[in-house]
C-alpha cells in the first residue's frame, strides 16, 4: 500500500482540480467561438469524443515533450535523444538534428543484450542474411522457419515447462491467448494492477472477471471462497474453469508477485495459475529464469506460464510455456498463431542467442556476470535512492524502481531537469497509474556501469531536491551516547 502523505495528496487534488476547471472553462468558450465548426460536421458526429479527449488536449499536452521523445541509437545504457522544438506551445513537436547523449534509465534493457552483443549481433545478422526481415507468412502457412520450432523448444527448456509457443508481440500473446482459454461460465480472478494487455485479454474473452486487491494473497482468498460459493451469475451453476492471472514483477510497482502464497492457495481451490513474467523472465533468479527460481516455487505448479522478450532477451515477441497438451490446443486455436505472421526470423535468432549467453553454452560466463550485475546494480541503486529521502517502491532484487511523483507539475518537471543534465528517465501518470501516484520509473540494467550509476544518483539527487520530491528525509545520524541521552549529529 502507498501512503501518500497528506499535504501533498492535498496540493495533488488541487493541482488536478485547476487543470480540469481551467480545461473546462477554456471548452467553454472554445464551444462558443467553435460554433460553426459543429454545422460543418454535416450530420457525422465528431470522431474524437469532446468529452472523452479533455484529458488529452487539457492536461496531456501540456507535458507531451516529456513522452514519445524521439531516441537514434540502440537502447544502451546510454543513447540518443533527438531534440525536439515546437511553433505551438508543444502542441507540436518537430523534430531537430540536435542529438542529447543521454543515460538510458528507461529501457527494459535489463541484461544489457538490447545493443551490440559480441555473440548475439553477429547471428543476427547471418539469420537476417539466410532468411529475411519477416517469413511473410502465418505460423501455419509458410511462417514456421527452422528457427521457429528451434525458438519453442529453446524456450519450454529455459522456463521449465514440457512446452512453448512463441509470438511476434507480447501484448498479443496475453490479449488472444486469454480468450482461447476461457470463456463464457469461466472465471479470471486478476491482480488489481494487471497490466493492460491482461485486461483486454480478460475482457475479450466474455469469462467473468474478478479482482482481487493488489498481491494480497488473503484477499484472493476471500475472491475465491465467495466466487465458488456463489457460481457463475444466475444460474448459480458452479464455474467452468476458474483461472487466476498475476505478474511476475509489476510493471509499474517494481513489486514482486506473492507467489509461494498465491499458488497455495490456488492449489487449494482448484483453481489455474498463469503467470505473466514479462519483466522477471531473464532478470531474476539465480540462473535468469524469472520468480519461480527467485521464490523457490516449482514450474509445475504453474499451469500457464506467459512472459516477453521484449525486455531482458533484446528482442520482440512473447511466449506461453505449459503442458504438452495445453501448448498443442493453443497451436490449433489461437487466432494469433493462425492468422498472425510469425516472429521476425532475426528477432528470433536475438532470443535464442541471448538465451545461450544467460545459460552459458556460448562458453563463456558473461550470462552469469550479466546476472550478477543487474541484481547488484538494482540492489545498490535502491538502496541509494532510499537513503537520499525519495519515495521508492518496490522490491529488493527488482530492477524496476518506480519514484513517487505525485502532483502532475512534478512530473515535467522532474523529467525536463534530468534530460537537461543528461539523464533520460521514464514518467508515468495517469491512467497507467492512479490519478494521484504519479512517479518516474527507473529501470536498471547489467550495462550501466558503476559510474553511470553514481552520476544517475547524484543528478537524480540535485533534481529530486530541486523538484521537492524528497518525501522521507533521512533523519539525522543519533548517537547512542553512555549516559542513555541521544545525541545528534
Ligand atoms: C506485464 C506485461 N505483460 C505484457 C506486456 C506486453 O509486452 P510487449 O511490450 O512485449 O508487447 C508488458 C509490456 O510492457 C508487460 O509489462
Ligand atoms: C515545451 O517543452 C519544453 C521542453 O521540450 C519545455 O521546456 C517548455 O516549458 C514547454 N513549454 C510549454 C508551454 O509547456
Amino acid at each position: 500500500m502507498i501512503t501518500i502523505p497528506y499535504l501533498t495528496a492535498l496540493t495533488t487534488y488541487f493541482s488536478y482540480g485547476l487543470l480540469f476547471a481551467f480545461g473546462q472553462f477554456r471548452d467553454f468558450f472554445r464551444k462558443i467561438f467553435d460554433w460553426w465548426q459543429a454545422s460543418n460536421l454535416q450530420g457525422y458526429a465528431p470522431i474524437c469524443l469532446g468529452l472523452e479527449d479533455f484529458y488529452i488536449r487539457r492536461l496531456y499536452l501540456r507535458i507531451q515533450d516529456c513522452f514519445g521523445r524521439p531516441i537514434s541509437s540502440p537502447p544502451d545504457a546510454w543513447f540518443d535523444v533527438v531534440e525536439r522544438v515546437s511553433n505551438d506551445n508543444n502542441k507540436t513537436l518537430k523534430r531537430t538534428t540536435v542529438i542529447n547523449r543521454c543515460l538510458n534509465l528507461g529501457s527494459y534493457n535489463y541484461l544489457g543484450f538490447a545493443a551490440a552483443d559480441e555473440y548475439c549481433t553477429p547471428r543476427v545478422i547471418e539469420t537476417l542474411k539466410k532468411f529475411s526481415p519477416s517469413t511473410c507468412s502465418t505460423r501455419v502457412d509458410g511462417g514456421t522457419t527452422t528457427l521457429h520450432s528451434e525458438l519453442e523448444e529453446v524456450v519450454a527448456n529455459f522456463v521449465g515447462k514440457p512446452a512453448a509457443v512463441v509470438f511476434g508481440m507480447g501484448y498479443v500473446t496475453n490479449s488472444a491467448i486469454l480468450p482461447v482459454l476461457i470463456g463464457k461460465g469461466g472465471l479470471i480472478i486478476s491482480d488489481s494492477l494487471n497490466h493492460n494487455s491482461i485486461v483486454n485479454g480478460a475482457r475479450g474473452s466474455g469469462a467473468t472477471i474478478r479482482v482481487f486487491q493488489h498481491n494480497t494473497p488473503s484477499h484472493l482468498e476471500k475472491v475465491l471462497r465467495e466466487q465458488i460459493a456463489d457460481g457463475q451469475p444466475r444460474t448459480h451453476r458452479p464455474w467452468k474453469k476458474i483461472i487466476v492471472v498475476v505478474e511476475g514483477i509489476y510493471s509499474m510497482e517494481g513489486e514482486l508477485c506473492k507467489l509461494p502464497e498465491i499458488v497455495a492457495i490456488c492449489k487449494k481451490y482448484k483453481a489455474y495459475v498463469y503467470l505473466d513474467e514479462a519483466h522477471s523472465i531473464g532478470a531474476v533468479g539465480k540462473t535468469g529464469r524469472g520468480v519461480c527460481e527467485l521464490l523457490g516455487v516449482d514450474t509445475a505448479d504453474i499451469d500457464i506460464m506467459m512472459g516477453t522478450f521484449t525486455k531482458s532477451f533484446g528482442s520482440c515477441g512473447g511466449y506461453i510455456a505449459g503442458s504438452m497438451e495445453l501448448i498443442q490446443y493453443l497451436k490449433y486455436t489461437c487466432p494469433a498463431h493462425l492468422y498472425a505472421t510469425s516472429i521476425s526470423p532475426p528477432a528470433a535468432q536475438q532470443i535464442i542467442s541471448s538465451i545461450k549467453v544467460i545459460l552459458g553454452e556460448d562458453g563463456s560466463s558473461r550470462g552469469a556476470q550479466k546476472l550478477a550485475k543487474i541484481r547488484e546494480n538494482s540492489n545498490f541503486f535502491r538502496s541509494e535512492l532510499q537513503k537520499m529521502g525519495f519515495e521508492v517502491l518496490g522490491d529488493n532484487d527488482s530492477p524496476v524502481m518506480p519514484i513517487m511523483l505525485y502532483n502532475p507539475a512534478k512530473i515535467p518537471a522532474f523529467s525536463r531537469e534530468c534530460l537537461k543534465q543528461q539523464v533520460a528517465v521514464v514518467t508515468v501518470a495517469f491512467p497507467a497509474t492512479p490519478l494521484l501516484l504519479a512517479r518516474a520509473r527507473i529501470c536498471i540494467s547489467a550495462a550501466h556501469t558503476r559510474e553511470d550509476l553514481v552520476r544517475a544518483l547524484e543528478v537524480i539527487s540535485r533534481v529530486g531536491d530541486l523538484v521537492g520530491i524528497k518525501y522521507f528525509p533521512a533523519e539525522p545520524n543519533k548517537q547512542q551516547l553512555d549516559d542513555g541521552r541521544v545525541k545528534l549529529e
